[in-house]
């Protein structure tokens, strides 16, 4: 069976009062859009046709990609209309409706649907709602087979009891949409072209209409405002949580943890409140992460422990090592087995060996540390002479003493040791000191300076 796929993202979204369209106001990181296209790739259509208006251009350059094709709707003239402007390109058994800003639809749903479409056979999903104002109502005969949808706007008063509502998702056999869509006329309460009137045209047709339900509401909910986006959010989180949870984590608050990406847990991981994994993060079995981290696309092996209010972009943290409170690692920096970084340390592009400590106030940016290498506090790497950036080489078992600054380029060799107050420019040979500080002088008799009394 071959698929199309048309997702709507044509409307304004005026309730957001925003400037950026609404299919991209983001949910989890990535935009309503974004989680529709990721669903929609997952079912292996042959095509994925986006219908944009509203700030078709924006959209189309946030999000295009090879195995999308865009076509405009200017006009937003109904369902029906947006479906119709992708028409010419849809040529598979099946075409499947999705909505640019319904994005928790989950790809096993859309599964359970699509099973059910034959060439005689449509799949519609619905949802029960206690509440189903401004939904369109499915309308079955006695014997519970579906006759009609009507739209709450157009629903007499014994249809506007029924609680069964449209999601909107529909699965069709291609061949029909053409003559179907053809047929639509905009004679009803909102003046527009009806993608739900072809369920009545298809039972006419001697169609069957077969439903699925969505078991989670939250799944077939859309976001028209910025509380809906947040619920949409916070849904979203929550089944984040339920996921890792399932894995082996604990979570100290499952309502006080953000993924924003995809990520990989091992068993037996703490994660205590308001951690936020962003982009790929892979977190290996007995990682113990402190409250208030960032952690965005990175990787922290077994055993790790991030202390609190740590912030990591592309790092990698080897087995066993630890680093924080505050500490930052950015992109390229690598800690490896056992190594430590301590407070108020920023590493960039910088790789620290077995073992290796830095364990207060420094700077190391692109140093290659060799392994049990001990920096001292207050140490910084003089990585950068306003043009060019340079690399810091520390062997093994080296002891930079406190507040050294280390003019890079420069090489200090295993087992030497710098003293505390250092500037080094120059390399140091295997396991001798450098000294690289003015020497100290004592002034006898020396007179403080006294005020001066301004008459
Ligand atoms: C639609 C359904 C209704 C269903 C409800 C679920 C129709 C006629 N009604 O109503 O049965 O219960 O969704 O939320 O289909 N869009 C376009 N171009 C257009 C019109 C709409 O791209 O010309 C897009 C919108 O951006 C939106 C989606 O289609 O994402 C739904 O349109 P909207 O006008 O909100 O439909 P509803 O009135 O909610
Ligand atoms: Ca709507």
């Amino acid at each position: 069976m071959s698929l199309d796929i048309v997702i709507l993202a044509a409307g304004q979204g005026t309730r957001m009062r925003s400037a950026l369209p609404k299919v991209l106001h983001p949910v989890a990181g990535r935009s309503m859009l974004g989680h529709v296209i990721h669903s929609a790739r997952q079912l292996d259509p042959q095509g994925i046709h986006v219908v944009i208006g509203h700030g078709a251009e924006t959209v189309r350059e946030r999000l295009g990609a090879e195995d999308l094709s865009f076509v405009r709707q200017d006009r937003q003239l109904g369902t029906g209309h947006a479906v119709a402007q992708a028409l010419p390109g849809l040529t598979a058994d099946t075409v499947l409706i999705l909505y640019g800003d319904v994005p928790l639809i989950e790809t096993a749903t859309l599964r359970r649907l699509l099973a059910r479409v034959t060439p005689d056979r449509l799949g519609l999903l619905t949802v029960n709602l206690a509440d189903p104002t401004g939904y369109g109502r499915i309308v079955r005969d006695a014997a519970g087979a579906v006759t009609a949808i009507v739209e709450h706007k157009d629903a007499t008063e014994q249809q506007r009891v029924i609680c069964e509502g449209n999601t909107g998702i529909l699965a069709v056999p291609g061949q029909r949409l053409t003559d179907w869509l053809g047929r639509l006329s905009n004679h009803n309460a909102q003046g527009e072209y009806y993608l739900t009137d072809v369920i009545a045209m298809a039972v006419a047709d001697g169609l069957v209409v077969d439903t699925e339900t969505a078991r989670d509401p939250m799944e077939v909910q859309g976001a028209n405002d910025r509380r809906q986006l947040a619920e949409l959010e916070r849904h979203y989180q929550w089944r984040e949580a339920l996921r890792v949870m399932a894995a082996g984590v604990t979570l100290r608050d499952p309502a006080r943890f953000d993924v924003r990406g995809d990520i990989t847990v091992g068993r037996d991981v703490t994660i205590d409140v308001n951690v936020i994994l962003e982009g790929q993060v892979v977190i290996e079995d007995d990682v113990v992460i402190g409250p208030n981290c960032y952690i965005k696309d990175s990787i922290l092996r077994r055993g790790v422990v991030l202390k609190a209010n740590s912030h990591l972009d592309g790092a990698v943290l080897g087995e066993g090592s630890d680093a924080g409170p505050f500490a930052r690692l950015r992109p390229g920096s690598s800690l490896g087995p056992r190594a430590h970084v301590g407070n108020f340390v920023e590493l960039k592009n910088a790789q620290l060996g077995e073992g290796a400590k830095a364990g207060h106030l420094a700077y190391l940016g692109d140093a290659t540390i060799g392994a049990r290498t001990n920096i001292g506090a207050g140490t910084i790497t003089c990585n950068y002479d306003g043009v060019n950036k340079h690399r810091t080489v520390l062997g093994e078992d080296v002891f930079i003493g406190s507040n050294n600054s280390l003019v890079a380029p420069v090489d200090i060799s295993a087992g030497a040791t710098t003293a505390a107050g250092s500037t080094i420019t120059q390399d140091v040979p295997a396991a001798q000191l450098a000294v690289g500080r003015a020497r100290q002088r004592n002034i006898e008799g020396w007179k403080r300076p006294e005020k001066i009394i301004k008459p």
